[in-house]
């Protein structure tokens, strides 16, 4: 009996032992980067400055930030040159968004344009690995490939910025299961039908990353059944926010909301500048890029409200702003 339960137990840690090497071995499934050289059409610059600035706030993630300024609004010098996630935000390891900018050591001068629409729509960087799907290539997929190629000719115009950076270190075991989320684009993307309101709300949604956001987590993961419910924590240094409920839910979401009310509350913060922002306080404190958001154009609005009326309505209360008992400095 004693022979057979060590066997069993052998038998337990070389299966277990198998497991860690076929993920530590395991690389992430990648097509060959597209042999496309983008052309800048001055069309594509102004479509991608949109979706960088306005609709995917590449900026939030890749830019310095300053932390005393409401919604710690990304600083007008710098774009695209990185930015390091604060420690204590929940994630699981150190998380750095790379520096964007086409310098040729420390950002993406050496990449050629079909590395680029890779890493953004697929999630695999230059070298191979995969990356954290934090950054929303999961979403990103859907981008159209007009879109991708306009993002593409927009960063490549950014002024390059010598700014190394760490990469990004993540725990065990989400480091080895990251290799699971890339996939490669395999055909083409059309672009969204701006006629159907839905479907092109739902893709400006998804540009948008609301849901990363906007849907509560647990352990690192999203909490199943409350997409888009709010509740989603946000622990900046002293300060707390958890994100709002957008679904249609009418005490808890925004289930009462006019489309002329949304539509208002993003235009209401479209004189925001970096100049007279005001100062970050547990009050107004925010991660929503409404700098960004707020400059949408309201048919781009109006799309996402319809797309979002049609989510299922979820009952869960949130404490935006909630008064914390921490001193503040
Ligand atoms: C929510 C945060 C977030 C947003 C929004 C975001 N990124 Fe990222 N991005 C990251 C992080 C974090 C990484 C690095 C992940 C890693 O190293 O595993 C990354 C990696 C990248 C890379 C690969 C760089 C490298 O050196 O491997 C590119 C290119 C990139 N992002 C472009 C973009 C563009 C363009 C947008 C807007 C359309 C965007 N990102 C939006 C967080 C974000
Ligand atoms: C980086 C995180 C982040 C992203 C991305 C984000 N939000 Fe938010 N959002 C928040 C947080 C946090 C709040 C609560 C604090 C506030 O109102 O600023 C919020 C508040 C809101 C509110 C106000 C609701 C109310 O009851 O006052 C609306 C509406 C909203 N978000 C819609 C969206 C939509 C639509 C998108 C995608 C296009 C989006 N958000 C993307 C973090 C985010």
């Amino acid at each position: 009996m004693k022979k057979l339960i060590l066997s069993v137990l052998c038998l337990l840690v070389l299966a277990a032992g198998g497991a860690y090497a076929f993920l530590v071995l395991k690389s992430p499934e990648a097509a060959a980067p597209a042999s496309v050289k983008v052309e800048a059409t001055a069309e594509r610059l102004e479509r991608g400055r949109y979706l960088f600035q306005v609709v995917a706030d590449c900026g939030g993630c890749h830019s310095p930030r300053n932390p005393e300024k409401f919604g710690m609004m990304p600083t007008p010098e710098g774009t695209g040159s990185g930015f390091v996630f604060p420690d204590g935000m929940g994630f699981p390891g150190k998380i750095v968004g790379p520096n964007i900018t086409p310098d040729l050591e420390t950002g993406l001068g050496q990449w050629s344009d079909g590395e680029k629409i890779r890493a953004i729509r697929e999630g695999v960087s230059k070298d191979g690995r995969a990356l954290f799907p934090f950054m929303p290539y999961q979403h990103f997929a859907a981008m159209s490939d007009e879109d991708v190629y306009s993002l593409v000719a927009y960063i490549n115009t950014l002024p390059p910025v010598k700014h190394a950076l760490p990469r990004t270190e993540l725990d065990f075991p989400v480091k080895y299961l990251i290799k699971f989320a890339p996939k490669p684009v395999t055909a083409k993307v059309g672009a969204p039908d701006r006629m159907d309101k839905v479907k092109y709300g739902e893709y400006l949604v998804r540009m948008g990353d609301c849901i990363g956001c906007h849907t509560q987590m647990e352990k690192g993961e999203p909490v199943k059944g409350l997409e888009y419910a709010g509740g989603h924590e946000f622990p900046v240094g002293s300060f707390l926010v958890r994100s709002a409920n957008i679904t249609p839910d009418e005490e808890t979401g925004i289930g009462k909301w006019s489309e002329e009310r949304f539509v208002a509350k993003f235009k209401g913060y479209a004189n925001l500048t970096y100049e007279n922002a005001p100062r970050t306080a547990q009050a107004n404190f925010t991660l929503m890029p409404w700098y960004g958001f707020s400059q949408m154009t309201e048919e781009d609005l109006r799309a996402i409200y319809a797309y979002l009326r049609t989510l299922p309505a979820i009952h869960n209360p949130v404490d935006m702003h909630p008064a914390l008992a921490m001193p503040q400095s």
